[in-house]
């Protein structure tokens, strides 16, 4: 049985895009029961209300606190059937009672290789760190913010010259290779939290490293 799986977007939506070119596949483990937008203009609700998937905004501004726009976005999680939810550049701060009733069936994916350069500017803090690998992280969603069990990441070389823009693009394409990978995991069950940490169940382990910069 696939996962059902809710992506909640609030802009661009280029994660989304590649959950759901991903979720095409026969084979895939999981199928995209619900894309929900924040924001009602975001270029992602639009892609995916084209084509035809099942895509609403739930407008953040017409909800007077955050746990009232949290609810909303819960019950139509659930109407859905959804299973596990993807953000997907979700800019909004969850509710703790969102996030706890969610815990264990929720990720979430930050362009750094965490624990390193959490919350706002990622890139930038990465550039002003003069560190020479970048990347990001999907982990599970806890209450503290990019701070949940790690499930995958995916590292780039950060190059001389390098601004937030362009590592921004570099890292993104990793983005879109790592999230349907890690998302699988999750949904097959190959990936499990397991004493605060993600167990990962008969996966091959690289046996290079990326070198950066390159000899
Ligand atoms: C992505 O780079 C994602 O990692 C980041 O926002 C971008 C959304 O792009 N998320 C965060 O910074 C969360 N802390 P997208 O809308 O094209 O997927």
């Amino acid at each position: 049985m696939k996962k059902r799986v809710g992506i909640l977007i609030s802009g661009r939506g280029s994660n989304m895009m590649a959950l759901v070119a991903a979720a095409r596949a026969a084979d895939y483990p999981a199928e995209i029961a619900a894309v929900i937008s924040s924001a009602p203009d975001a270029a992602g609700l639009a892609w995916a209300q084209a084509r035809g998937l099942p895509a609403r905004a739930i407008d953040h501004r017409a909800y007077p606190t955050r746990e009232a726009f949290d609810w909303a976005v819960d019950a139509a999680l659930t109407d859905a059937g959804v299973e596990l939810v993807a953000l997907a550049g979700f800019m909004r701060i969850q509710s703790v009672g969102f996030v706890a009733r969610w815990e264990g069936r929720q990720l979430n994916i930050h362009p750094s290789l965490l624990p390193l350069f959490k919350g706002l500017h990622p890139h930038r803090q990465a550039l002003d760190a003069g560190v020479k690998v970048s990347g990001c992280t999907v982990h599970f969603l806890t209450a503290d913010t990019d701070s949940g069990p790690i499930v995958a990441q995916a590292a780039v070389p950060v190059l001389d010259g390098d601004t937030p823009e362009s590592l921004a693009a570099r890292v993104l394409a990793a983005e879109h290779r790592l999230y349907p990978y890690a998302l699988a995991l999750v949904a097959s069950g190959r990936a499990r939290v397991e004493g605060g940490r993600v167990r990962i169940d008969a996966v091959g382990h690289p046996d290079g490293c990326l070198l950066s910069p390159q000899p």
